[in-house]
């Protein structure tokens, strides 16, 4: 159900969940610092507890409570905190166990949602909190969302309207010798770079990642997946060449295009963004593949983003991800 700020910072000081907006998606909350709670969190998900959650703070200041934050760590923060960005640190004895999927690494981040602030600066622990899905569904961008993917057993949720960015946190280690992006996100390896003045890495290896001993556990394949097939196309043009469209499906597009008017495509076509903008695309792609998984289609189609910036990769890294079968 839809609640106050009040009722979900009760169940959050009672050892109960709440979901609370982020600038990323909705988080799916609780006393980070209970493990009794922060079970409630993988039992609700049906999360693998070998995969880590991201403890959320206020600022840089309360993160030296509960990791080893060094020189890079702290210039990151000063830059792009409160912001989209998670750190993997060696943690501090204070964090659970169950947090950190028994690693020596906590991921870290201050988020710039206000809301979630105000709740952070009114209780005196951190927030445990991955996105607000049941695991391998895709991750929720209003509250509408999360009640239809929770059902029932939905706690309480604060809505703060449709979250502003669409696509979650980057995420970066900085345990290992040269930084590495693990989940790319709306803070990309060059303003990363820049701010360090450094070169990084970028994992390739997101897709591949299942063992139980990889880097972040929860970036495997089919992260992401709606309920309803859905096809990988590599362009707009190789999907309008696509012979087997059926009237039930729905082509999700990156931008509009008439190609598929002009070929006489029977089906439903919508896009992420009339015009392409990538920050538009982000903050849709969720929304739309909720929506069109809620209206019945037989099957989803969705195409690679052909700009090379920096957002496409990371967009392209959340659309092949809920896609089962490339074409
Ligand atoms: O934008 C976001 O990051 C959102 C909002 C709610 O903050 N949160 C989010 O959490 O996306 P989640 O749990 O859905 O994704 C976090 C990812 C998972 O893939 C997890 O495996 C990885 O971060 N992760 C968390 N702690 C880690 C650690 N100590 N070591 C490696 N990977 C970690
Ligand atoms: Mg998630």
């Amino acid at each position: 159900m839809l609640s106050s700020f009040a009722l979900c910072r009760e169940h959050l000081l009672e050892g109960n969940l709440a979901v609370l907006p982020t600038e990323t998606v909705y988080g799916l909350a609780a006393n980070g610092l209970d493990k009794n709670a922060v079970e409630k969190i993988f039992n609700l998900k049906g999360r693998p507890s070998a995969n880590p959650v991201i403890l959320h703070v206020q600022n840089i200041e309360r993160a030296l409570e509960f990791a080893y934050v060094d020189e890079l760590a702290q210039k990151l923060a000063d830059h792009f905190w409160p912001g989209p960005l998670t750190l993997l640190l060696k943690k501090k004895e204070k964090v659970p166990d169950i947090v950190t999927a028994n690693l020596e690494t906590v991921g870290i981040r201050a988020p710039s949602n206000q809301i979630f602030q105000d709740m952070l600066n009114c209780l005196t622990f951190p927030l445990a909190a991955p996105s607000a899905n049941p695991s391998n569904r895709t991750s929720p961008t209003n509250a509408k969302q999360v009640l239809d993917l929770f059902g029932f057993d939905c706690p309480p949720v604060f809505d703060g309207g449709p979250t502003q960015l669409g696509i979650e946190s980057t995420i970066l280690d900085l345990t290992s010798t040269i930084p590495c992006i693990l989940r790319p996100g709306h803070i990309s390896a060059g303003l990363i770079e820049e701010c360090l003045n450094l070169k990084i890495h970028v994992s390739n290896k997101f897709h591949d990642m299942h063992s139980l001993n990889q880097k972040s556990p929860g970036t495997s394949k089919l992260h992401y997946a709606p309920k309803t097939p859905t096809l990988l196309h590599d362009s707009i043009e190789e999907c309008a060449n696509y012979k087997k469209f059926s009237s039930e499906d729905l082509i999700l597009l990156p931008a509009s295009s008439s190609l598929f008017r002009l070929k006489g495509v029977d089906c439903s076509v919508d896009y992420l963004s009339k015009n392409g903008d990538l920050n538009e695309i982000a903050r849709s792609l969720f929304s739309k593949l909720h929506e069109a998984d809620q209206s019945g289609f037989s099957c989803l189609h969705l195409c690679l983003i052909e700009q090379k910036e920096d957002l496409a990769l990371a967009i392209n890294d959340r659309i092949s991800r809920a896609c089962f079968k490339k074409f």
